[in-house]
């Protein structure tokens, strides 16, 4: 060891004469280069090159080294597969100003020493695995512009003095597991133009000094994924050059600041996943750049600003359970106070869905009045060219399955709207929304596309497409078997009340002149459960979890129906149990047969079941129970663990009866979906899971337990199982 120093000392003394481009490194560069070299890894042998037996470390032959006049002035080592630690006497490369080793495996502490470092301009380091906290030396360097230590593993806080330099235009620690709080002298800074503190651990609340200074640069302001808490800050409003706040997926409360409005460079505001209330401030609708925007997931109410909704999806507004007047979603019940306009009470008491838009267009652009008049020239041209190009392909026999509903309802009448019901116009039909956040008038459903989803014992079911791109599901009641319009009316507005995750939401109910009857619902994208599981490709699983929790969500929904609102669903099948988009299960078709008349719902009951869900009981006795869902809801279970569709009879038997022979053979294993078998893991809650559903098909209604109990079980066996939440249904 020694002898190996005094080596490398006499080769150094060598090197001093060489007087290579005129150009000698200086003594303590030369001991701190050997020293980082000794400290790192370096797999690929990069760093051979750093050999004082051909050059000098300032002959250009040393990989990554840049000098300035015999001194080190830039280390750049980017994508070198190098590991090790960056030894702490890089502190002794006075004229450093950029140090560049991201993209390597470096594990360690950053070096402190880095504060003595009086030029140090850059510093990049992210994508590496330096651990502990960030050097409060850090401060020191008067000219340090750029900091990027994102995606390390450093934990403890920020220092308050990481924003000493008056030159620091990016500071980058994202994706670390920095805690505390965002340092307030940040807010402070002039230069900052790039700051990026998301997906760490950061709490307290966000600062609220921002661009206190008149030349505040900041343009990104990235601190989403951490805990932060508080309101979002009026003071942003202050920082004029803004194009990006990103605070999603914090704990953040209070009301959007209306003043983000004025932000006028604003591309993108994402604020979803935080805990907001109140409505969208209309100031929002003034952003002329904004191009990404996301609330959704917080508690906002009111109706969203009319700009907004017709530029971003229902995917930038769901979760909230007040918000309405999204695309997709259902329509403000009245007009919210902040957004009413002195106006006539006529117009108030029709088309309020429109009404409000076109209030909100006029109240943002009272200046620009000749342009809405144009919009709506252009919006009423379209309207009467859809409905005439409509109107004359189902004229010509159209015998493809596109069909209006218009047609499928068998009139091109026009009702009128008012809040609630909307009634009134030539042909007199009426059309009465429940809670929610659809909106459309009638005009618009009649206006819609419609093709045909499926048809069941109670009507044919068709999605249609509004005009505005939104989609809904509508069922076409048979007619003669619906009970008298006054009897009906009761019962549906009992159906439109019910709101819970696991059920699907009635939103609203058209009656036409002649008595046709549609009941319109939300439209579930994936389908059914049916579809989902057995009409799917080999190269998509469906895995056990997700089954689990379609299996418990159905016995959530099932449950609710039960107990909450005495309904026995009576017909409960795969096909009636759809998915949202987030794969929560959906029970549709419950308490239809109170809409029919004795007669059409005992009917019913006589053909439902041929599918394989009914209970055996039933064969004998129309009498329908909460055994007999519960048996029904057994087949799901079945149908779930087997992946076979109880449709189809194996060896002349039905599911259950397939599963208990296989199950009494003590051939257990060759019950369950291959699929599921690939996972170790699920072994115990798969053999739960088919103890219970065996339970639930018992052939005797005595013996099968109460739904309550059945959820009770997979609770148990799935504890981990948190209540979904549709984030636009109210909770049981
Ligand atoms: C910060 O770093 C992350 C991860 O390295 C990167 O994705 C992001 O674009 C950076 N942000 C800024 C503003 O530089
Ligand atoms: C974040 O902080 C909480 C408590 O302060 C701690 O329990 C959690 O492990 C931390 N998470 C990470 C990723 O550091
Ligand atoms: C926001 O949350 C804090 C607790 O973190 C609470 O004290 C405060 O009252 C909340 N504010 C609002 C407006 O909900
Ligand atoms: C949601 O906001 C409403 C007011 O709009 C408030 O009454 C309610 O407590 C809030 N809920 C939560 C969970 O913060
Ligand atoms: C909503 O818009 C985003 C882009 O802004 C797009 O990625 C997404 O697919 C859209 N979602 C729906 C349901 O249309
Ligand atoms: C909005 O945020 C939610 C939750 O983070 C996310 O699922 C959704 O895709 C986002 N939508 C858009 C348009 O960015």
């Amino acid at each position: 060891m020694v002898i190996q120093l005094v080596l490398l000392f006499l080769v150094f003394q060598q090197s001093l004469s060489y007087q290579l481009d005129g150009v000698v490194v200086t003594l303590g560069d030369h001991d701190a280069l050997q020293a980082i070299k000794n400290g790192l890894t370096d797999p690929y042998g990069y760093l051979k090159s750093w050999n004082e037996f051909n050059s000098g470390a300032c002959s250009g032959d040393w990989v990554g080294i840049k000098c300035a006049q015999g001194q080190v002035i830039a280390i750049q080592l980017p994508w070198k597969g190098l590991s090790g630690r960056l030894s702490e006497k890089i502190g002794q490369l006075s004229a450093l100003r950029k140090i560049n080793f991201h993209d390597n495996s470096i594990t360690g502490m950053i070096p402190s020493s880095i504060g003595f470092l009086r030029n140090l301009r850059g510093v990049h380091l992210f994508n590496n695995k330096f651990s502990g906290s960030i050097p409060v030396s850090i401060g020191s360097c008067p000219m340090l512009q750029t900091l990027d230590l994102s995606s390390n593993s450093l934990t403890g806080i920020i220092p308050e003095s990481i924003a000493k330099s008056t030159k620091l235009y990016k500071l980058n620690l994202s994706f670390n597991s920095l805690s505390g709080a965002v340092p307030i002298s940040l807010t402070h800074s002039n230069s900052l133009t790039f700051l990026a503190l998301d997906n760490n651990n950061l709490t307290g609340s966000v600062p609220d000094s921002w661009g206190s200074g008149k030349e505040a640069q900041l343009k990104i302001l990235t601190l989403d994924h951490n805990s932060l808490s508080g309101n979002v800050p009026n003071s942003l409003s202050r920082l004029g050059n803004l194009e990006e706040i990103s605070l999603n997926h914090n704990k953040i409360n209070g009301t959007i600041p209306k003043g983000i409005g004025s932000l006028s460079k604003l591309r993108i505001l994402d604020l979803s996943e935080n805990d907001l209330s109140n409505e969208i401030p209309i100031s929002l609708s003034d952003l002329p750049k904004l191009s990404s925007f996301n609330v959704s997931y917080n508690n906002l109410s009111g109706s969203v600003p009319f700009f907004l909704s017709n530029k971003f999806n229902s995917s930038s507004f769901v979760g909230n359970l007040q918000l309405c007047g999204f695309a997709g979603s259902a329509p403000c019940p009245s007009l919210p106070p902040s957004q009413v306009l002195p106006s006539s009470p006529s117009e108030t008491s029709k088309n309020s869905g429109r009404k409000l838009s076109l209030k909100t267009i006029l109240l943002i652009a009272s200046g620009a009045l000749l342009g809405v008049l144009i919009i709506l020239c252009i919006i009423w041209i379209c309207c009467m060219l859809s409905r005439r190009s409509k109107a004359s392909k189902s004229k010509n026999g159209d015998n493809v399955r596109k069909v209006t509903t218009a047609a499928a309802a068998g009139e091109k009448g026009v009702a009128v709207s008012g809040t609630e019901v909307e009634a009134g116009g030539d042909m007199g039909g009426k059309l009465v929304h429940f809670e929610g956040p659809l909106v459309f008038t009638a005009d618009d459903l009649l206006c819609a596309t419609a093709e045909i989803m499926g048809k069941s014992n109670y009507g044919t079911v068709y999605k249609a497409t509004l005009e505005d791109g939104s989609q809904v599901a509508v069922k076409r009641l048979r007619e003669k078997i619906a009970k008298n319009l006054k009897e009906f009316e009761g019962e549906v507005n009992g159906l439109g009340k019910i709101r819970h995750p696991n059920l699907l939401s009635l939103r609203a109910y058209y009656m036409g002149p002649k008595g046709e009857k549609l009941l319109v619902f939300d439209f579930m994208p994936k389908g059914s459960l049916a579809s989902f599981l057995h009409a799917r490709g080999p190269d998509t699983p469906i895995d056990w979890p997700t089954r689990l929790s379609i299996a418990i969500g159905a016995a959530r929904g099932l449950s609710y129906l039960h107990a909450n609102e005495s309904i026995i669903h009576g017909n409960l099948t795969a096909a009636n149990v759809l998915l949202d988009e987030q794969t929560n299960a959906k029970i549709a078709d419950y308490g239809l047969s109170r809409l029919m008349t004795t007669n059409a719902s005992s009917s019913v009951v006589v053909t439902a079941g041929a599918q394989g869900y009914r209970a055996p009981e039933l064969v004998k006795a129309k009498n329908l129970s909460t055994k007999t869902d519960v048996y029904s809801l057994g087949v799901i279970m079945l149908e779930l663990l087997t992946g076979k569709s109880p449709g189809e009879p194996m060896n002349g038997m039905d599911l259950p009866q397939w599963v208990a022979s296989i199950v009494n053979e003590e051939w257990t294993n060759e019950v369950f979906d291959l699929e599921l078998m690939k996972d170790a893991n699920n072994g115990d809650e798969l053999l739960n899971t088919l103890k219970l559903a065996l339970h639930c098909v018992d052939p005797s209604p005595a013996a099968r337990p109460e739904v309550h109990e059945v959820l009770q079980q997979l609770e148990k066996i799935k504890p981990a199982e948190l209540p979904v939440s549709s984030g636009e249904d109210g909770g049981d």
